[in-house]
C-alpha cells in the first residue's frame, strides 16, 4: 500500500463510529510476552472454560465487549444489576463474570492469577484476580431476565449451571480461542473496521440473527439499509443460541447462499462467536454495543429482538417492542443508531414483502412460522419459494432430510434381578422387529466390561459409570438413533445428569422396573443376593447399598406382576402413543 492510499485508508477509518467507552480493547499481550506468559501459566491454578466463558472470553480478548478489560467485579457487577452500567456510569447491560466452583475459588492464594483453558488444555489467557465474590443468582434472574421461570433458557443456565462464586479482574490474552470452521468469516472489531476503511464503507447497518434467513429477512435488511442509506453486515451470532436453534454450521451455508441475492458489494457476512442468554430487551442494548464495537454505524431491532418465546404461563417473556423501546431511551448516549423494524409478511395478491404496520385490510398476508418450516421440513412438504429461496431450502433439506426422526434413550433402572436386562431385550427384538431405526444396548453388566472396566460400586464409581452411560447415550440420540440403557442406577443425581446429557438431543424416557425386592432376591439368577446376604459381598444394592426410588419416571413396570412380554407390550404401547416407535 502506498502512503497515499494508507493515509485515505486510516482516514476513512477514523470515520467509523468510535467504539463503546472511547478506546477500543484488544487484550492480547505482544507475541514474545504472550509467550512468556504461556510458559508461565503451566505453574498457575488452571481453571477450564465452558462454552458460555470462552465466547465471553473471546470477545473480551479481541475488544467485541469493550471498554471490558476483564470479567466484572463486584461493584461493576452490581451496579450492571442495578443501573445496566458499569461502576464509572458507562452503559453495560448484560453482567459478563467468570463462575467458578467454591472448591476452586477457596484454594486461590491473595492477588491470585489463573490460567483460562480451553477444554484442550490450551491457555487462552490469564486472570489476575481482583475480587472474588458469592452472588445471588435469583435476584440475578429477576433483574436481568425479568424473571425466575426456568423456562427462560437464561434463567435456567444461571440458576441451575452456574458455579457459586464470581471470579473478577483483567485479562491478559495469550492466544486466540482455535475456530477451525468457516476461518475466513471470523473477524475480530478491529479487522473488520480495517476491512470497512480499506472497502470505502463508512454507515455500515448490522444485523443480528440466530436462525436460516429467509426472504422476509432479506427484504427487511435491503430496506433498513436503504432507508439509512448504508452498506449492510450480517453478523449472526455463532456462539451458542437458543437450544433446540439450527446449528450453526448449517446457518452459516444458507447465509452464504442468501448472500448472493443481495446487490453486489452491498452486503457483507461476519460471524459473531457470542454466547446469547436470550434476555430480551437489555441483550438488545448488549448487540448493540457490540456492533459498534465492531464498526456499524447503524443497528436493525426487530420484533421480539433476542426474545426466548413464551414463559412456563405460555405468555411471551417480553413485550415484542420492549427491546425497540429501550434502545430508543439509551439512543442518544448508545453512539449506534437503531433502526427499529416490525415483522416483514408476504402479501401475495401483491406477490411482495411488506412491514406488517403498512399492510391493507385487502391484503392476503401470508406467513410461515419456525414451527410450521419445521413441520414441511419434516413432512417433505413443499416450501414456497415466496418464503425461501430454493438454494436455503435445498440446505436446510440436507441437514433435515424428511420423515428423519428424534432419538430418544429408554433408561431402564431397577434392582438386580428385577428384569431390566430381559425386558431391555425383549422391547430391542420388538423395535427391530417394526422399525429400521439404529438401536445401541448399553446393559448394565456388558457396560461395566468396557466402558466402565474398572470402576466398582462405591458411589462415585456408580455414579461415573451412569455418568459414562448417559454421555455414550447422549450421543447416539443426537446422531438420531435409540439408546437402551439398562443399569441399577440407585442414585437420582446420577440419572439426573443422564438425562439432561441426553435431553440435549432428544427425548430420555425413564423406566423404573419396579419388581420388589423380595421377588429379586428370590429370583437370585447369579446368586449374589445370597452372597450379599452372607457378607461375601460388601455394598451390594438393596441389602446394605441403597436404591432411590425414581419419584417421577416416564414409565414404571413391574415384572413381578407380568411377564416380560407383556411388561414389552406396556413399553413399545407408551413409545408408539408418544410417536417414538
Ligand atoms: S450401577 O450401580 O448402576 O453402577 O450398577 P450396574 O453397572 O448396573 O451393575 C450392576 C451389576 O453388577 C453386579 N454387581 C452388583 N450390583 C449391585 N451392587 C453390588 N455391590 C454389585 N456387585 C456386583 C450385579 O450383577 C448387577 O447386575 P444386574 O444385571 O443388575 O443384576
Amino acid at each position: 500500500m502506498n502512503a497515499i492510499v494508507a493515509e485515505i485508508v486510516s482516514a476513512e477509518h477514523d470515520a467509523l463510529v468510535p467504539p463503546h467507552g472511547g478506546v477500543l480493547r484488544d487484550l492480547y499481550l505482544p507475541p514474545a510476552d504472550a509467550e512468556a506468559l504461556k510458559r508461565a501459566s503451566a505453574s498457575l491454578p488452571q481453571w477450564t472454560l465452558n462454552q458460555r466463558q470462552l465466547c465471553d472470553l473471546e470477545l473480551l480478548l479481541n475488544g467485541g465487549f469493550s471498554p471490558l478489560q476483564g470479567f466484572l467485579g463486584r461493584a461493576d457487577y452490581d451496579r450492571v444489576l442495578a443501573d445496566m452500567r458499569l461502576a464509572d456510569g458507562t452503559l453495560w447491560p448484560i453482567p459478563i463474570t467468570l463462575d467458578v466452583s467454591e472448591a476452586f475459588a477457596a484454594n486461590l492464594p491473595a492477588n491470585a492469577q489463573i490460567s483460562l483453558n480451553d477444554t484442550q488444555g490450551t491457555p487462552l489467557a490469564v486472570l489476575t484476580v481482583a475480587d472474588i465474590y458469592f452472588p445471588d443468582h435469583v435476584a440475578e434472574a429477576r433483574t436481568v431476565f425479568g424473571t425466575t421461570d426456568r423456562t427462560h433458557p437464561g434463567v435456567a443456565e444461571l440458576l441451575d449451571r452456574t458455579g457459586p462464586v464470581y471470579l473478577g479482574g483483567t485479562l491478559q490474552g495469550i492466544q486466540q480461542p482455535s475456530h477451525y470452521d468457516f476461518a475466513s468469516l471470523r473477524h475480530s472489531p478491529r479487522h473488520l473496521r480495517e476491512w470497512f476503511g480499506q472497502h470505502g464503507w463508512h454507515r455500515i447497518v448490522a444485523f443480528q440473527t440466530r436462525n436460516p434467513m429467509h426472504r422476509a429477512h432479506r427484504e427487511l435488511t435491503l430496506r433498513a439499509a436503504e432507508q439509512v442509506g448504508a452498506k449492510l453486515l450480517i453478523q449472526p451470532s455463532v456462539g451458542r443460541t437458543k437450544p433446540g436453534d439450527v446449528d450453526h454450521y448449517t446457518r452459516v451455508r444458507c447465509y452464504r447462499a442468501l448472500l448472493d441475492h443481495y446487490p453486489r458489494d452491498h452486503a457483507t457476512l461476519s460471524l459473531l462467536p457470542l454466547a446469547m442468554r436470550m434476555g430480551g430487551p437489555r441483550e438488545a442494548l448488549w448487540h448493540a454495543i457490540i456492533r459498534k464495537n465492531y464498526g456499524a454505524s447503524h443497528f436493525i431491532v426487530g420484533r421480539d429482538h433476542a426474545g426466548p418465546g413464551k414463559d412456563a404461563d405460555g405468555k411471551p417473556f417480553y413485550d415484542p417492542y420492549a427491546a425497540q423501546h429501550l434502545l430508543a431511551a439509551h439512543q442518544k448516549e448508545l453512539g449506534i443508531e437503531i433502526v427499529p423494524f416490525p415483522a416483514m409478511v408476504y402479501a401475495a395478491n401483491r406477490d411482495t414483502y411488506l412491514p406488517q404496520n403498512e399492510v391493507d385490510a385487502e391484503d392476503e398476508v401470508r406467513d410461515i412460522s419456525g414451527t410450521e418450516l419445521r413441520r414441511r421440513l419434516h413432512s417433505g412438504e413443499t416450501i414456497p419459494e415466496w418464503f425461501t429461496f430454493p438454494e436455503v431450502v435445498n440446505i436446510l433439506r440436507e441437514r433435515h432430510p424428511a420423515n428423519a426422526r428424534e432419538g430418544f434413550a429408554l433408561f431402564f433402572t431397577g434392582l438386580s434381578g428385577s428384569g431390566k436386562s430381559t425386558l431391555a431385550q425383549a422391547v430391542l427384538a420388538r423395535l427391530l422387529e417394526t422399525g429400521s431405526r439404529p438401536v445401541t444396548v448399553l446393559d448394565g453388566d456388558e457396560v461395566r466390561k468396557h466402558l466402565s472396566k474398572g470402576l466398582g460400586f462405591s458411589r462415585e464409581d456408580r455414579d461415573a459409570n451412569i455418568t459414562r452411560i448417559g454421555y455414550v447415550a447422549s450421543e447416539v440420540v443426537r446422531h438420531g438413533g435409540i439408546a437402551i440403557c439398562a443399569p441399577i442406577a440407585p442414585y437420582a443425581g446420577a440419572r439426573d445428569e443422564a438425562r439432561q446429557l441426553v435431553q440435549a438431543h432428544g427425548r430420555f424416557v425413564e423406566i423404573h422396573v419396579s419388581t420388589p425386592l423380595e421377588v429379586c432376591e428370590a429370583r437370585d439368577r447369579k446368586g449374589l443376593y445370597a452372597a450379599a446376604r452372607a457378607g461375601k459381598i460388601k455394598g451390594f444394592t438393596g441389602i446394605d447399598d441403597p436404591y432411590e426410588t425414581p419419584v417421577s419416571p416416564e414409565l414404571r413396570v413391574d415384572t413381578s406382576q407380568r411377564s416380560v412380554t407383556e411388561a414389552a407390550d406396556v413399553v413399545v404401547a407408551w413409545l408408539k402413543n408418544q410417536g417414538l416407535a
